[in-house]
């Protein structure tokens, strides 16, 4: 089996450069964004405070959440019920970095993100691809951004579905995450030592799929 681990920050484009390689590719795709944003959803739904570690450990046993891949599309269920939409709001964005903390969320879903990568090439992304889910990745990507960048991208991804958001709040909320991210005690957000980093500031994702190709070449 072959993958390849993009990990970054919130905004980097890893989503949309994962989804692009892996189509071209013909690998599997595997967002594990959603699968936290997803457990962050259901602690919503259920009224569980984010800071309750307690009680969201107590929980984690009734949440199932399945990826399913029909037409090049994600559909993200929680508990059967088709989820995708729901969880790309900015407060699922937050509650999935907030539960992104916690060791027992983690387990669990790394547990499942590894027995995607035994039975198929994928491409995976995430925060702690290449350093903790798939250690072993025949390629690794550390894809970043600037803030202003980042926060410009979601900004505008947030205009177009009508959502009432200022930029300065959306840079906020980016730097927030990224704090979250980077310094959380539990596989925090960083390069690996064996991936190579992609700058996308002053790039199209077109050009970043291609830089990856190249490299996925040279390192074969
Ligand atoms: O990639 P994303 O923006 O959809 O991820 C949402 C949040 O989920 C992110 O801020 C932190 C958390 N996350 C994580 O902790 N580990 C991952 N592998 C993926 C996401």
């Amino acid at each position: 089996m072959y993958s390849i681990a993009i990990d970054g920050p919130a905004g980097s484009g890893k989503g949309t450069v994962a989804k692009g390689l892996a189509n071209k590719l013909n690998f599997l795709y595997v967002d594990t964004g959603a699968m936290y944003r997803a457990t962050g959803l259901y602690f919503i739904k259920n009224n569980i405070s984010l800071d309750d570690e307690k009680s969201i450990n107590a929980n984690l046993d009734k949440i199932d959440i399945k990826l399913k891949y029909k037409d090049n599309k994600t559909t993200v269920y929680l508990n059967q019920e088709d989820v995708s939409l729901e969880i790309r709001t900015e407060e699922c964005s937050r509650a999935a970095s907030k539960v992104g903390v916690y060791e027992k969320v983690r387990e669990n879903l790394v547990r499942m993100q590894k027995e995607y990568a035994k039975t198929n090439n994928i491409v995976m992304e995430g925060r702690d691809i290449g350093t903790v889910v798939l250690p072993n990745a025949n390629l690794k990507i550390y894809l970043t951004a600037s803030c202003e960048e980042r926060a410009r991208r979601r900004y505008i991804e947030q205009k177009e579905k009508g959502l009432e958001l200022t930029y300065e709040e959306v840079l906020k909320d980016i730097k927030e995450r990224d704090y979250r991210d980077m310094h959380r005690e539990i596989s925090p957000l960083k390069q690996a030592d064996d991936a190579i980093l992609v700058d996308s500031t002053d790039m199209t994702i077109d050009e970043v799929i291609n830089e990856i190709l190249k490299y996925r070449k040279v390192r074969d």
